[in-house]
Order: structure tokens, then sequence, then C-alpha cells
């Protein structure tokens, strides 16, 4: 075959995702829209495939990968599914929520997902482009985010190439993100008690709902969720929050009456917030200003998880 150039661009379209589940098939790495941000998808059931996951993204070994199913049923192949398991996909798959579940004996996922922990984390995406990729493949997905280890989550196609570039096969591009932030981590505990690893857009009140508790707190989140470490989601360049106005040398990220040089949300709305937030980082990164300031943002629903993200990305 001729050199083509890399990655491939694919539209989202029938042919495209046809093509995408047969690179994926042959072990191939594939960046794939998903309503939280893009994933670098490969299959999940073979070493070599997720091992390339880990050298594209330059990624820890010790840091484990989501593993994206089309269903339930997909799911319990691979983990134990208790009664708060099943009543939290009920409540919310498809959608931006994952689950720390106990691995099942035998499932066919490749080492090298868990890092070696007893737990797999799985998802069920609400993305179409997302749910027809995994369908054609008919693998279950190991995808973590598409950028580089430790840099700002892509949110647009454009974002993929420019930081994973020639180290993946092919990109679907899908458009914007529509949630834009990565999806909620929740880990069921074997004692009844359950804990958010990673805030998103699926709140904790809405959890504590259906679950008919509190979350208990994290405090071995470093060791466990080590993608959660604080120098994850960095700009490239030093990044001050709750600035109500900029210095002359900061790209200012603005949020409701605060209109900085780009705005979060000039109508104060939290979820658009969350939806612009990566894009607006990758703006600033890119922005002769040689640093960031970002307004404040209201802890309020997924305000909460726009700011865990802020905090990173400052640290
Ligand atoms: O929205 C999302 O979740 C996106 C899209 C592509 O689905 N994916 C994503 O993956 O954000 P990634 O790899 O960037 O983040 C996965 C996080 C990491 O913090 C990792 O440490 C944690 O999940 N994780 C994975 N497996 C785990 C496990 N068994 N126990 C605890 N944490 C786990
Ligand atoms: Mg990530």
């Amino acid at each position: 075959m001729p050199t083509a150039s890399r990655p491939r661009l694919l539209a989202a379209d029938p042919a495209a995702i046809f093509d995408a589940a047969e690179i994926l098939r042959a072990g191939g790495l594939v960046a794939i829209p998903t309503e939280t941000v893009y994933g670098l998808a490969a299959r999940a059931d073979r070493d070599e495939s997720v091992a390339a996951i880990y050298a594209a993204k330059g990624r820890p070994s010790f840091n484990p990968l989501i593993v994206h199913v089309a269903d339930r049923a997909g799911a319990e192949a691979i983990a134990q599914l208790d009664a708060r398991a099943v009543a939290l996909a009920e409540a919310f798959w498809p959608g931006p929520l994952t689950l720390v579940l106990p691995l099942r004996e035998g499932a066919p996922i490749a080492a090298a997902v868990t890092a070696g922990l007893p737990t797999v984390a799985l998802r069920c995406p609400a993305h179409p482009v997302m749910r027809a990729v995994i369908a054609a493949t008919g693998i279950p997905l190991a995808a973590p985010s598409a950028n580089r280890s430790g840099a700002v989550s892509p949110t647009e196609a454009a974002h993929v190439v420019a930081s994973l570039g020639d180290r993946i096969d092919a990109v679907i591009d899908g458009g914007p993100c529509a949630a834009g932030l990565e999806s909620t981590i929740v880990a069921l505990r074997a004692d009844g008690t359950w804990q958010i690893l990673r805030p998103g857009p699926i709140p904790t009140d809405d959890l504590a709902q259906v679950l008919g508790s509190a979350p208990a707190v994290v405090t071995d989140q470093a060791i466990e969720a080590p993608g959660q470490l604080a120098s994850h989601y960095a700009p490239g360049k030093p990044v001050r929050l709750g600035a109500l106005e900029a210095e002359a040398d900061e790209f200012h990220i603005g949020f409701g009456i605060i209109a900085g040089h780009a705005s979060l949300s000039p109508g104060g709305d939290l979820n658009e917030a969350a939806s612009r937030l990566y894009a607006l980082l990758h703006q600033g990164a890119a922005d002769s200003h040689p640093r960031i300031a970002i307004a404040p943002v209201p802890e309020a629903g997924i305000g909460a998880a726009i700011n865990d993200r802020l905090r990173r990305a400052a640290a």
C-alpha cells in the first residue's frame, strides 16, 4: 500500500465507520468522538493494540484504561454488576458515566487495560458515532482521551491531530463534543460504599439519589486512578484561576459578566461552559500571551467538574 498521510481523516458516515472498524480489528488506533471528549480507541482484548495506545499517548503503563461497551450485556461479559451497578446503568447508560467494577474471571480483556488491578472501568457511551464503531467492530474498545498524556483533552478532531498526529491511524471527525468534560467515574466498593474517582457531567447528587447514600471520601485516589494526578490537563503555560481581570500578558477566559478575550459562556450557562472549556484552553495555549487567566466559575452542578479540571490545569 502506498504510504498515505497519517492520520487518515474520516467523515462520520457509514463508510468511515466500516473503515474504522477494519482498522481496529486489525489492531490499529482510531480517534473517535464521544459525547464527553474524543477517545483514542483500540481493541481491548489484545495486549499489542492496548500497548499501542500507551505508546501513542506517552502514558505510564500503571494508569489503567476505560473499556467502552455497547450495552449492559457487553458490560456483564467483562465485569460483575451488582444491584447498585445495574441501577446506575439503567439510570445513566448510554451516557457519560464510567463504573469501576470487579473484573470477571476470564474476561476477554488484555491485562494492560487494567494495569493489573482487580477492577475494570466500564462505560457505555451515548455518541452515535462511537456506538456505531463499537457495533461494527464487535469487540469492546479501550479508549482513553485522545491526547498526549498530561495534556488538555480533545473536544474537536483538530485537537486530536495537533496532539497525536501521525502516532495514530485515523480520526473520525464528528464535530465538537457536546458535554466537553470526561465522564464521571464511580467506584462501587464491596463493603457497600461508593466513591467518585473523577467528577464529571453526571453530578454527585444524581448518583446519590439512585444509590440512596452519599459517596465515601476518596483517600487513595493517587494510587488507584493515576490519571487524576494534579499535573494533568496542563495547557503548557501558567494558569491563574478566579481572575476577575487579566494582566497585560494574560489570555483571559471569561464567564458570565466577565467577558475576557473569549468566554466559556457569556450567559453564565455551566453546561455551555463545560462544552467549551477544553477548546478555550487549547486556544489559550496557542495564543501569543504567555499566561492564561480564568474567571471564577460557580461550583454548582457540573461546575464542580469544571473547577476540578481547572485546578489540575493550574497545578
Ligand atoms: O469520558 C471519558 O471517560 C473519556 C472518553 C474517551 O470515554 N475517556 C477518558 O479516559 O477520560 P482516560 O484514560 O483519559 O481516563 C480514565 C481514568 C484515568 O484517571 C484512570 O486512572 C481511571 O480512569 N481508571 C481506569 N481504570 C480504572 C480502575 N480500574 N480503577 C480506578 N480508576 C481507573
Ligand atoms: Mg485523559
